[in-house]
């Protein structure tokens, strides 16, 4: 796949993405060439505007479907201050899945208020953290949760909570990433959940708001919302209704995903027929809100020829766990040269086989020396990173109007040093 066709760049590349009259890639009004001399690579390029539209994309369809509704932003899918901080500003709420990212969700400026918590094995800890900082819901995942929360929430005071149920539908996504089916570890079953309801009704220490599911990520497909939100209706009357993020992104220029209009109309729609108006529709996307605004830009090192055409880059399984864990597709592209031609795999420089960031890619005469991208990285590519063979973990840069800052910067070997006794 070219990335020039017809004059312009597809859909998988950040908001603004254009290339120059020398075939040169250019991201929030910065040459990529340039980038990647500047800040090094590998590198995290996030185009700020990328990110700010998708985030408004996502209130303003919510603002125009329902009257009473909070978009959470599953930090997960990004957990870095400077990413959060502009979704802050842009007034999203923040879902956070333990006590290192209620930190970094406090670092980024989200009222506390507008912060819940998740996670199927909080411990005393984070649920300690949680009620310290003042957080607006408690997502309650179990019975010991209950218990460990009636100990800890101080007599004369309540914490807001939601209740995680798993409806006992799977989308059709990744086993690994499909979280609402009926033997799975998140959450209460159907048939558990009328008993936490109860309890939770009953004690004074809670204050029950609504019910949550999260049934899976990268959903394409968004048909399961329904019979999972018909297993949820038999619950009960709640005030809040949180479905869970989950849209799925197109990560090849040969695919394409359901817009957030579409997403956002059909779940506040379905809220509305099946439990009935008057109600908050509350959402946690993630990966839908930070996928496309950023581009990776590796450095190749070397080509070599075997059966295939080998070319390994700079970077990785340890920058983008993505395709080693779920087989999941990328496509890439040498940058100033926006056609392809040479049909080779772009491996990582990692010491396992499997350390494949594009198998089969189309890539231009590439050979060391080359800068390469690949789009589409922001959703649990920097989440997911890690040391493997002494790595370094990337900068994340933010580019805009042609200018970019470091916001993160890249590792030091005394980082992977500054640990130990
Ligand atoms: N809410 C809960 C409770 C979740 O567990 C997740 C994701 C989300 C919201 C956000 O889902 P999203 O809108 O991003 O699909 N590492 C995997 C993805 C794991 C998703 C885990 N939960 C990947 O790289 O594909």
């Amino acid at each position: 796949m070219a990335l020039v066709q017809e004059g312009t760049v597809s859909h998988v590349w950040p908001l603004g993405t254009t290339v120059d009259e020398r075939g040169v890639l250019q991201l929030g009004g910065c040459d990529a060439l340039e980038l990647a001399r500047e800040f090094g690579t590998p590198a995290y390029i996030v185009v700020e505007d990328d990110l700010r539209t998708r985030a408004r994309a996502f209130l303003d369809a919510f603002e125009r479907h329902a009257a009473d509704y909070e978009v959470h932003v599953a930090s997960k899918s990004f957990p870095s201050s400077p990413v959060l901080r502009v979704l802050a500003e842009e007034g999203l709420a923040c879902d956070v899945a333990g006590g290192g990212e209620l930190a970094i969700a406090l670092r980024a400026g989200f009222e506390p208020g507008r912060i819940h918590l998740h996670g199927n094995a909080k411990t005393e800890r984070e649920l300690r953290e949680a009620l310290h900082a003042g957080i607006g819901d408690i997502v309650i995942d179990n019975f010991d949760e209950i218990d460990a929360l009636e100990r800890l929430i101080p007599h004369g005071s309540h914490q807001r909570v939601l209740i995680r149920v798993a409806p006992g539908v799977s989308p059709d996504t990744h086993p690994k990433i499909s979280t609402g089916g009926p033997n799975t570890k998140f959450g209460f079953s159907t048939h558990d959940a009328p008993e936490a309801i109860r309890r939770l009704q009953a004690s004074d220490r809670f204050d029950l708001d609504g019910l949550h599911m999260h049934i899976g990520s990268q959903i394409l497909d968004i048909a399961p919302f329904r019979p999972a939100l018909e297993a949820m209706a038999r619950l009960g009357e709640f005030r809040t209704w949180n479905l869970g993020g989950g849209l799925g992104v197109a990560y090849t220029s040969e695919q394409s995903a359901p817009s957030i209009e579409d997403y956002v109309k059909n779940k506040v729609s379905l809220v509305e027929e099946l439990i009935g108006p008057g109600h908050r529709v509350a959402d946690e996307p993630g990966r839908a809100l930070v996928a496309h605004c950023c581009v990776t830009l590796y450095t190749v090192q070397s080509v070599k020829r075997n059966v295939a055409t080998w070319v390994a880059v700079d970077g990785g399984m340890s920058d983008n766990l993505r395709p080693m864990l779920y087989g999941a597709r990328y496509e890439a592209h040498v940058v100033g040269r926006p056609g392809g031609g040479t049909v080779c795999h772009l491996a990582g420089k990692h010491c396992e086989s499997g350390d494949v960031l594009v198998h089969d890619a189309d890539l231009a005469d590439p050979r060391p020396g080359d800068v390469i991208a690949t789009p589409v990285t922001g959703a649990y590519g920097h989440s997911m990173a890690n040391n493997y063979n002494g790595g370094l973990r990337p900068p994340i840069v933010f580019v805009k109007d042609g200018d970019a800052r470091e916001v993160v910067r890249r590792e030091t070997y005394d980082d992977l040093l500054v640990r130990d006794a």
